[in-house]
């Protein structure tokens, strides 16, 4: 090694030693003759010194820059009096420098290298390699790497086997759009990336391999956000001959032990259950923030008796009562923020000493009033909120609308971990257009036993043993009890419109393959992005990934995607239509 420690290492302990440290320039400063350098590497900072008696030394720390990459030899010695720094877990040494070597010196960095300097995002991803120097990067990604080792480390004492699975595939059926590759070998062939290793860690299963993970690379070419990347990483799980409660309790264990591990917190011991049902009603999400009330409250049968046309022939009227007295200022810009999440609009009531007061309280008689005052149990000083609309509509509005109001009145405790599993989900949805069934997770999960008989009458009403793993109104995972019956699957496969030969063309190898003795399996996969990102305390994936991608899904620093010379698409027999804009 060039040094004999590193930059986050030496303490009082150390003081008389000769020491070689490696770095980069921090900063310098010039202090009355003295010159100070913070040397800095991916464990800490130290301060190193220069005296103009060292002349050589001296004259090389004067020219020296920002993000020069330097060695020096030195002694340890302790700060003067009142010049430690407790922060600084060297904070109470310096090196007294007696020779220095400039390995490399850096061109003035287009980006600080400094956890509190604010830059672009763009500019952020393009240097990302001075981004990552940041400490506060740094830290992100080696709790990152924590949580990694703790996931293997549960995981294999549990008898689990790490298994890769091809990253070049067939397309199989996951809902988002897949990258493709095209073959050379086989002109006129592609292959897919995988969305996920689903069907493989099926075929593992009847393979026998009993209990298979991996931390796996999954692509999909959807619309990014904050939570969402074209390339992410899950940890990946399958298990042979269990229940849906086996793959909860082993999932809850997992998330306990990451914890632990990582932040070193108890996390509780029985995450709590709600159906999908009861999550769309109180929460009017799939993924409810628990980390405060504020539940939706249905009054579709008070309001039914009101003047109020548009909630008279609403199919469902529900409303939230925050407790703020709340300007018409206020109203306005939630009105605002719920329309362009496709509300019609959304009408409110103050309550007041007098009773409810807004501009369309008159359309209530005081019956319904008190009806409404008795269901929703406002107090005075509050607000009640309404939306009207298609049921599926009302919740997904007044839900957004609660986790906007529940931020705005800071109704969150940011330092909780707010888990909770949901349950029950319905197999199918209906697509509103074109009044097709779809599958509300993917087609391998397992209807509940007896509700199978309405697969053919009301598919609305077939909730299968489907779960995902949410955290503080994130979903962190989700995973179902598989079908590993051909009869099952060719039925589920009916009410969304594929036969069974279509299903054949994608995904007959799966199917091919469970008539050789599939054992009855279930598993789960947790987007390791987001479970760092939310380790974490951020919200922003992009934060906890060494490369990610822009919103507009390219690299800023390799320039990908690119276009590729046409020797290349030659090769490949390919033509691209329209050249870059
Ligand atoms: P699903 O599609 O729900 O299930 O994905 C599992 C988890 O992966 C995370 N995730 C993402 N993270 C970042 N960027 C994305 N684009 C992205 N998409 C999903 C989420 C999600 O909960 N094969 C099934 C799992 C199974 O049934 O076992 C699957 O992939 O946290
Ligand atoms: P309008 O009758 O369109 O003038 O609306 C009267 C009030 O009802 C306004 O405050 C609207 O924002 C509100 N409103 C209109 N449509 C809806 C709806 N679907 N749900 C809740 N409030 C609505």
């Amino acid at each position: 090694m060039l040094r004999t420690h590193t930059c986050g290492e030496l303490n009082k302990g150390d003081i008389g030693k000769e020491v070689e440290l490696c770095g980069w320039n921090q900063s310098r400063r010039d202090h009355g003759g003295l010159i100070f350098i913070d040397i800095r590497d991916r464990y800490g900072l130290t301060q190193i010194v220069f005296n103009p008696e060292m002349k050589e030394a001296f004259a090389a720390a004067d020219k020296s820059r920002r993000e020069d990459v330097l060695k020096i030899k030195g002694n340890v010695v302790a700060r003067k009096e009142g010049m430690e720094n407790p922060k600084l877990a060297t904070g109470e040494i310096e090196v007294e420098v007696s020779s220095i070597d400039v390995l490399n010196d850096a061109e003035t960095p287009p980006i600080e290298v400094e956890d509190r300097v604010e830059v672009s995002e763009e500019m952020r991803l393009k240097y990302r390699y001075l981004d990552l120097r940041r400490p506060v990067m740094n830290n992100r990604l080696f709790l990152r790497h924590k949580a990694a080792q703790a996931a293997r480390e549960f995981l294999n004492k549990d008898g689990f086997m790490e298994i890769e699975t091809p990253l070049l595939i067939r397309a199989t059926p996951e809902g988002a759009r897949d990258y493709i590759v095209p073959s050379r070998v086989n002109t006129g062939d592609f292959y897919s990336l995988p969305q996920s290793p689903q069907l493989y860690k099926q075929i593992l299963m009847v393979s026998g391999m009993d209990k298979y993970y991996q931390l796996a690379r999954c692509l999909r070419d959807e619309d990014l956000r904050q939570d969402r990347q074209p390339e992410f990483t899950q940890i990946d799980l399958e298990m042979s001959f269990v229940e849906q409660e086996d793959i909860l309790k082993l999932s809850e264990g997992l998330i306990r032990h990451i914890w632990k591990k990582v932040l070193d917190i108890d996390i509780e011991k029985n995450i709590p259950r709600i159906t999908y049902k009861e999550a769309m009603d109180k929460y009017g999400s799939d993924k409810p923030d628990l980390r405060f009330g504020l539940e939706l409250i249905d009054v579709t049968d008070i309001v039914k008796e009101s003047d109020f046309g548009v909630f008279k022939q609403a199919e469902k009227v529900k409303c939230i009562n925050p407790v703020k007295e709340f300007s018409r200022k206020d109203f306005d810009a939630y009105v605002d923020f719920c329309q362009k999440n496709g509300a019609k609009g959304m009408a409110w009531m103050k309550v007041t000493e007098k009773g409810l007061e807004s501009n369309i309280v008159k359309f209530f008689n005081e019956d319904i009033q008190k009806k409404l005052l008795e269901k929703t149990k406002a107090k005075k000083g509050s607000a009640l909120m309404f939306i009207a609309d298609k049921e599926k509509k009302t919740n997904e509005i007044l839900g957004g609308l609660r986790v906007k109001i529940g931020h705005d009145l800071e109704l969150i405790d940011h330092n909780e971990f707010k888990f909770c599993w949901v349950t029950d989900f319905p197999l199918f949805e209906r697509d509103e257009d074109s009044g097709k069934w779809a599958p509300m997770h993917h087609i391998f999960s397992m209807p509940k036993k007896d509700l199978m008989k309405f697969m053919e009458t009301d598919p609305s009403k077939v909730t299968g043993d489907l779960y995902d793993l949410v955290l503080n109104g994130v979903e962190l995972g989700g995973g179902s009890i598989r079908i590993h019956k051909k009869d099952i699957q060719e039925k589920v496969l009916n009410v969304i419109g594929m036969d069974y030969k279509q299903a054949e063309e994608r995904f007959g190898f799966l199917l091919e393959s469970f008539k050789y003795g599939a054992p009855p399996h279930g598993g789960i996969a947790f987007g390791f992005d987001r479970l760092c990102a939310l380790l974490n305390g951020i919200n922003d994936i992009r934060e906890v990934m060494a490369f990610p991608k822009n919103k507009a899904a390219e690299c800023p620093m390799d320039g990908s995607p690119s276009e590729v010379p046409a020797e290349q698409l030659k090769e490949l027999h390919l033509k691209v239509e329209k050249a870059k804009k």
